[in-house]
């Protein structure tokens, strides 16, 4: 198991925020873990899509993602579901999903 690094990317709140990820598990269950996981975090195992999000930088090996929630097209778009994806090398991601406006605290 390496440590590795993965930046989140919310375009919506103009924010960039870096989080350590392991690459024995998903991309969701590393960050979930910290308070304020930007990414939505909805079922943890591929079934409810609130996790969408793009790759923007590097390298990842995919468990199996409904197609109800990611077209061929998404996979061509590097889109994929943060809570089924397993990082390879470190990676950037932007969020996809939308938020609430404001936040639940
Ligand atoms: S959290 Fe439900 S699909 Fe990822």
């Amino acid at each position: 198991m390496t440590s590795l690094n993965v930046t989140v990317v919310d375009k919506a709140k103009d924010t960039e925020v870096a989080f350590d990820a392991k690459s024995d598990q998903p991309v969701l269950l590393s960050i979930r873990s910290v308070v304020g996981s930007p990414i939505p975090v909805g079922c943890k195992g591929g079934g409810c899509g609130v996790c969408k999000v793009r790759v923007l930088e590097g390298n990842f090996s995919a468990k199996r993602m409904s197609k109800a929630h990611i077209s061929e097209q998404d996979l061509e778009e590097n889109v994929v579901l943060a809570c089924r994806i397993i990082p390879e090398t470190d990676l950037k991601v932007e969020i996809l999903a939308e938020t609430p406006e404001e936040d639940k605290s």
